[in-house]
């Protein structure tokens, strides 16, 4: 981003854990790509938590979805959040807001994160609408009842699951 010849490098995370990546995570994740240079999906390693795909999985396939976006890159980070922002350099941290309900935790988790690291500013986004009711647990379970879930993630995921 250029502004009065000054050029900033804007670099924000885009972090979650992406179990499975979801159109309400792409739709997000395009909505990033248009207002910061670069945008980094960091996909958080939980190892006290076994996932449906593994972090690697989770990595590759947000790659296959993602091609069409010339300024993203997808990384797995463990640990701090803000503390692998600061490591990057990033200037801000990109949430998604589908509804209301969401608000209590992002809020929380934003306020904490502002302690640890004033310097990252999180930056909320809304859900284009029709992914308001999207979530990653909502697309697992219609998965295990043998659901059609081609509506709720972009083709190289829904195929990974129905290879499971
Ligand atoms: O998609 P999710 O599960 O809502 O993502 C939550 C995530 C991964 C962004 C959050 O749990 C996280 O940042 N985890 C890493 C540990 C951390 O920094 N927690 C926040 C401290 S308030």
């Amino acid at each position: 981003m250029t502004t009065k010849g000054l050029t900033h490098n804007e670099l924000a995370l885009y972090p979650g854990s992406f179990d499975p990546f979801t159109f309400g995570h792409l739709d997000i994740l395009e909505r990033a790509c248009r207002l910061f240079d670069h945008v980094e999906v960091t996909i958080a390693q939980n190892s006290s938590k076994t996932g449906f795909f593994s972090t690697e999985e989770r990595k590759a396939l947000i790659e296959a979805c993602t091609g069409h976006l010339s300024n993203v890159s997808v990384h797995v980070f463990e640990g701090l959040l803000v503390h692998h922002a600061s490591q990057r350099n990033a200037t801000a941290l990109v949430r998604g807001l589908r509804q209301v309900s969401d608000f209590d935790y992002e809020f929380r988790m934003a306020f904490a994160n502002r302690r640890l690291a004033p310097e990252v500013e999180t930056v909320f986004l809304m859900t284009g609408e029709a992914h308001a009711l999207t979530s990653a647990s909502l697309v697992r379970e219609i998965h295990r009842h043998g659901g059609d879930i081609s509506s709720f993630v972009p083709e190289p995921v829904r195929q990974a699951m129905a290879a499971r």
